[in-house]
This record gives structure tokens, sequence and C-alpha cells, in this order.
């Protein structure tokens, strides 16, 4: 595919449905859009020790995230550079000094050097040079950590690690900026689920306002049934918390506020969100205070967007400290997982609170994200009904902000969405040939 054909897929203010049922597009995806963009590996905190690896694809290839003897964090290619053999099979773990293939035995340090390859006087006289970069574990295109956020780029073209996220990495400071120590561990597995839908249907829903009001009509009508009657100031449950702005009016999303970044990224949620209510931690904000001062602080602190997303895969939440990772297996198949960050030198209640969150709001068992799921996995299906080809992206569509990279927007508008499609037109044909 070419990439005017490519282009002619979205529209301004609608986008053609192939993009979310094509098996041959989301092949081409995997070979230029996934390629080039930078999507999250992990977090640093997976691999404290020496040897601690995690296991991971990206656009389709095989990763791992790696704790090198000398303290830094590696992103090596997961194979065998004998005959392609995957070197670690599990999903993390302690690979101790050195990686060694199931195979035949070689072995490799851990910054992906061939270490040792058994009965080696075979290779003698054949040209097979352990030294050569290729019999070693390869590194993708790029490689970039923000803080303890590690990133990974397959393809070695296209923009840098700062000029991709730009703005968008404030979203992960604030995240980090939440710790008084300025330091954030993952604790936990992640709750995974994996959805028979498209990835771009779960990428906007993360930037979708006008669907809880409707689609979690069941479980904001149950959670204001079970708080019925209380006085306004009698302290909620943590689950009443969370749950109950869910069924905030359309007015209250509207006003929340937005925000469109270059290359797909967003906040939404600028002004306030669904966080912002909950009960205030007088310790935990006195040494806030103290850590970065009382303006610094309140500025944190107020800062808690609904979702913020450095596209195309991780969505963070400051207020409840919980990411979700975005990845994609196939045009209707795709993997969420929510992770939950522990807030080092603030209270047990924070990371409480993250672990509820992801529970209600994203566990296959929440009484949330089912609601979601069981509507992404129909649009996967109607989305193939005759007589309109196209997905409507128009609320809010103004012909003029096509050439504003940075703009401010209400709560409620697509542009959120649309701005992800233009940037998915980007990066699909930025190393297509015209
Ligand atoms: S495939 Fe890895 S050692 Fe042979
Ligand atoms: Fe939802």
């Amino acid at each position: 595919m070419r990439r005017a054909a490519i282009a002619a897929l979205v529209e301004d203010e609608r986008v053609h449905r192939d993009l979310y049922l094509s098996e041959s597009l989301f092949a081409l995806e995997q070979k230029h859009f996934f390629a080039n963009t930078w999507n999250y590996v992990g977090h640093a905190s997976q691999v404290s020790n020496a040897g601690d690896y995690i296991s991971l694809d990206i656009a389709g290839r095989p990763l791992v995230m790696v704790r090198h003897d000398d303290g830094s964090v590696r992103v090596l290619y997961n194979r065998c550079a004998h005959k392609g053999t995957p070197l670690v099979t599990e999903r993390s773990g302690n690979t101790g000094r050195f990686f060694r293939c199931p195979y035949h035995a070689w072995t490799y340090r851990l910054d992906g050097s061939l270490r040792a390859v058994p009965l080696a006087s075979g290779y003698d006289g054949t040209g097979f040079d352990p030294a050569a970069a290729g019999q070693g574990m390869q590194a993708p295109g790029g490689v970039a950590m923000h803080g303890d956020f590690v990133f990974a780029k397959i393809n070695p073209g296209g923009p840098d690690f700062a000029s991709y996220f730009g703005e968008a990495l404030a979203s992960i400071d604030n995240l980090v900026d939440r710790s008084p120590v300025g330091r954030l561990r993952i604790e936990g597995a992640p709750l995974r689920t994996l959805i028979r839908c498209n990835w771009k249907t779960y990428l906007e829903n993360i930037n979708d306002t006008v669907h809880p009001l409707s689609t979690h009509e069941s479980a904001t009508t149950a959670a204001g049934n079970v708080w019925q009657g209380r006085a306004a100031d009698a302290p909620k449950p943590m689950a009443i918390e969370q749950i109950l702005p869910f069924g905030a009016g359309h007015d209250f999303f509207d006003r929340m506020g937005g925000r469109v970044l270059p290359n797909g990224h967003s906040v939404l949620g600028t002004a306030f969100s669904i966080h912002s209510g909950y009960t205030a931690l007088p310790e935990y904000e006195q040494a806030m205070r103290e850590a970065h001062g009382a303006a610094r602080a309140t500025e944190i602190l107020q800062h808690s967007p609904q979702n913020a997303l450095c596209y195309p895969s991780l969505a963070l939440k400051g207020s409840p400290q919980a990411i979700r990772v975005i990845r994609p297996l196939a045009a209707d198949r795709t993997v969420v997982e929510a992770w939950s960050f522990r807030v080092e030198g603030a209270p047990d209640l924070l990371f409480e609170r993250s672990v509820t969150y992801n529970r209600l709001a994203f566990s296959p068992m929440s009484v949330v994200a089912h609601d979601d799921m069981h509507l992404f996995q129909g649009i996967q299906k109607s989305l193939r009904a005759e007589g309109n080809e196209w997905v409507s992206l128009h609320r809010g569509f103004r012909a003029g902000e096509l050439a504003t990279p940075t703009l401010d927007v209400n709560g409620t508008n697509e542009m959120l969405m649309r701005n992800q499609f233009r940037a998915w037109v980007k990066f699909m044909t930025l190393d297509m040939d015209a």
C-alpha cells in the first residue's frame, strides 16, 4: 500500500473502518507505524537487580529489558544469534550473570555481547567471528529513558525521543513528583486483559468523555443507590469515592478540558477530573510541601488529569498512581495491562487507591471495564455492516484546528481522538515511498 492510499483512509473528521478491521493494514502497522513510534517498554523498578529482566513484544518484535551488572538498563532483542531461539521465555525473571540459550547453550553477557559458544573449535576456519556485532543480542533502533520510564523505537530513523514526546513527558513528571522523594516503584503484577477489539478503539476511549454516563450507568447507579441519603460530607468508602464521579453529568466532562499535543499525545482533564475530589491526606500534603515547596506541591497535587496519553502505548493517571499499557496483537486483539505504582515516601493509602482503582475500573472483573469491552468487541463486529464505511470523529471539529499542533479544547471535543489519527498517518507513512 502506498502513502496516498494510507492517507485516504483518514479524513479530517472521520476515519475508514479498514483501520479497525483489516489484518493486512495491521501487518503494515507493525512494519511501519509501531516501528516508527516510541513505545513504552517498562519501568526500571521492574528490573531492580543485575540480571532481572522482563520480556515483551513491540511492533511484533520480541524484546527483553534487563538490568546490566554495571547498573544500567538495557533493551535487547530476545533472539539467539545462532538459530533465532528466544533467550528468555518467561514474562519476567532473573537470568543470573548471563543469558543462556535453551537450544545449544550459547551464552550472552547482559549487554547482549556473545560470551561463549560450546565446542568453539568447531568454528575454526569457518569465518564465524564471535566478536562481530551480528553474533550478539541486537538492540532496537532507539532506547531512551525518562527517569525510570523506559521506551524503545524499532526503527533507527524518525524523531528522537525528546522531540517525539515533547510536553507529553510532563505527565510522567507529574506522576513521579507525587513522591516526596521522587521515586516510584511498580508493585505486583498487572491486571492483564485480552480484548477482542482493535487497539485504536481502546485508545479513542481513553479520551472519550461522552460515554461514561451511558456506558457505565449500571455501576454509577448502583454506587449511587448504596450511598443514597448520606450527608454530602460523610466520609466515603474508597470504592464509592472512585465510582460515583463516573456518573457526573456531560457538563462536568465538558468543563474538565483537554490539551492536544503533537504526535498523537494528549492530556484529558486539564482543569479537573473524576480523580480531583479524593479525600485530602494532610500528612502526605505536608510531606509534599516540605519536599517541593508550598506552591509547587499545590501545583503537582491539583494537576490530576483523567488520562494523559503518551501515544500509542501508554496512558497515565497521576492520581491514582496507575498506568495502562496497550499492546496490540492483531487487528481484532489487544492486550491492556493496568499497573499500580507505590509512591515512595507517601502513605500506603495511595497505593491502595491505585490498586482499588485498577480493580474497579480496568480489571476483567471490574464494574467499569467490562461495559467498555462489551461495546468494543461489538464494534469490531458491527463495523462490518454495509451502508456506512466510516467512523465519525466530528464532535467539536473546526477546519482551522489542523494548523495548530498544540491546542486547549473542551473535555468532550473529539479533537483528542482526531489528533491520534493524524499521528497515525504521519508514523505509518514516515518510511514509505510516496
Ligand atoms: S539457537 Fe541458540 S544456541 Fe543454538
Ligand atoms: Fe469506559
